[in-house]
């Protein structure tokens, strides 16, 4: 999907040829002169679109426009939420159609950076088709988007500051959708671990991958003790994105990577189990950034780190009662191997400890009780640092993709009391996303942490099953606020077109 930004307002928009031309109407009209102006105030009059974001009116062959279709869309009071949800509603209708290939986006009124980004981040979400496993692919029509967007000098460097966030973000956003919808079959923990070597052809981006003997060698029991019961190899992942001196902490992210989550022994019912192929969304979010990160190029240190297996049932596999030795030397009785996911981000948290880092963030679908919570609309957020906490709170909430914090007080930890182990991996029903947070806190003594359960946000049910990408925007955003800069970050790169600066940053690797 490639983006264009131009300087110019609707009338520029309607004077080109495009397979469609897409118009975010606020509440106000604008005033052209000409048939285009009589044709929107028609519209007005007759009250259409109508108030409501993402309400819609599709012409064919308007006389007032150059393009073949004109689609008008409302963006209500034209927060960003609004905007991506109509743009979305607009790509959404013109999507499945093959001859709809190249658009253009206006707005009714001059945008600000923030809506500009909305809307690229809404395009690409909304025009994403998957054909990875299907035998006749009818994949992704809509190649090209241009936006337009008048102003200033000025104006026109925020806005291409903008874009070229949003289009870096969508790479990630894609790529993290796209691994997360692949079946397990397709997407095992190697398949990962390819991914990653692919990012590392970028020259600020460097990746080792660790087989079962090593992660033996570290000691890591207890994510062991998960993939034992699986015939396909764990990995264990390790990026790094080196943007700014070595002396500089890094951020390190660590996602969960079950590739597939049966329960293992205690194993989950059948309906929805396939769902589970989603238990690497976590990982799936740092594989994204990371591609973000290849063509942003931020001023800033970012350590990936994946522990990815499967959980299965076998005659090797961990059974309800066993104590397992975890890296950091803590004993863990497992009652429940459906609780899993902990048990594999435990090792990997222990593990980042050798990077001195200015904060950890894990990342894991990890309670379907953090889904009872929340639901679909905000990823659990639990830390251990007010400031941390704040920063991520406020990342999501620009990027669009919000998290809700949760506590962590100790009482919660009680239920993790073993009369074997230094501690249990399940503590009971009640409060189950916090006291899976707490349990992980355990082993996130040595520096600032948070945890994102995104159980609930990773991926919709029902018919329109499939990986959101969430939560690479809050995440991307969080690390780009560590660079303290708002990319693109020379300005060389700010006054080229977004898309030209991340081939431009492409082809540097
Ligand atoms: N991957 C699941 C969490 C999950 C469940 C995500 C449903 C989305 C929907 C995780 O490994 C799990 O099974 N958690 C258990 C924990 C329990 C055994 C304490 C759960 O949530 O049921
Ligand atoms: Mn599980
Ligand atoms: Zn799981």
């Amino acid at each position: 999907m490639n983006f264009d930004l131009q300087n110019g307002g609707v009338a520029d928009c309607a004077a080109q040829a495009f397979d469609a031309m897409i118009l975010l109407q606020s509440s106000q009209v604008p005033q052209l002169e000409g048939p285009l102006g009589a044709l929107l105030k028609e519209l007005h009059t007759a009250g259409e679109p109508g108030k409501k974001a993402g309400k819609l009116v599709q012409m064919y062959r308007p006389a007032a426009v150059a393009s073949r279709r004109l689609l008008v869309a409302s963006t209500g009071d034209v927060s960003p939420r609004e905007v991506r949800q109509a743009v979305q509603a607009a790509v959404n209708a013109i999507k499945a159609m093959p001859s709809v290939k190249k658009i253009a986006l206006c707005f009714s009124g001059a945008p600000t950076p923030a809506a500009l980004r909305a809307a690229v981040a809404g395009v690409s979400e909304a025009s994403y088709v998957y054909t990875a496993t299907k035998s006749k692919a009818d994949g992704r029509h809509l190649t090209h988007a241009k936006l337009y967007a008048p102003g200033s000098q000025a104006d026109r460097s925020a806005h291409q500051s903008a874009v070229a966030q949003a289009v870096a973000q969508n790479a990630g956003v894609e790529l993290a959708m796209e691994w997360g919808n692949r079946p397990a079959n397709h997407a095992t923990p190697a398949h990962l671990a390819q991914v990653a070597k692919g990012l590392a052809k970028n020259a600020k981006i460097s990746c080792e991958v660790l087989g079962p003997k090593q992660i033996a060698k570290l000691k890591m029991g207890s994510f062991l003790a998960v993939a034992q019961g699986a015939h396909t190899e764990p990995r264990f992942i390790v990026l790094k994105y080196n943007g700014a001196a070595k002396t500089q902490a890094p951020v390190v992210l660590v996602g969960k990577g079950i590739t597939f989550d049966t329960g293992g022994i205690s194993i989950k019912p059948a309906a929805e189990m396939d769902e589970m192929k989603f238990d690497m969304c976590g990982a799936a979010s740092v594989l994204g950034v990371f591609q973000s990160l290849a063509t942003l190029q931020p001023k800033v240190n970012v350590v990936g780190l994946i522990p990815s297996c499967e959980n299965m049932p076998d005659g090797k596999a961990l059974k309800p009662g066993d104590v397992v030795t975890s890296m950091s030397g803590q004993t863990i009785e497992v009652l429940n191997t459906d609780a899993e996911g902990r048990l594999i981000l435990c090792d990997a948290l222990t593990y980042a400890e050798r990077f001195k880092p200015a904060a950890v963030v894990d990342i894991a679908t990890l309670t379907g009780a953090c889904v009872i919570a929340l639901g679909n609309v905000r990823s659990g957020l639990f830390s251990s640092s007010d400031a941390l906490a704040q920063a991520l709170q406020q990342a999501g909430d620009a990027a669009l993709d919000l998290c809700w914090r949760m506590p962590l007080d100790d009482d919660y930890a009680e239920g993790l009391k073993s009369n074997f182990a230094d501690v249990a991996n399940v503590g009971g029903r009640a409060g189950g996303a916090i006291t899976a947070a707490k349990f992980l806190q355990r082993f996130a003594a040595k520096f600032d942490w948070a945890h994102l359960d995104i159980a609930g946000t990773a991926w919709k049910s029902g018919a329109a099953k499939g990986s959101t990408g969430r939560p690479v925007p809050l995440l991307l955003e969080y690390v780009l606020s560590q660079a303290g800069t708002v990319p693109p970050a020379s300005p060389a790169r700010a006054t080229a077109s977004p898309r030209k600066a991340a081939a431009r940053a492409r082809s540097k690797a």
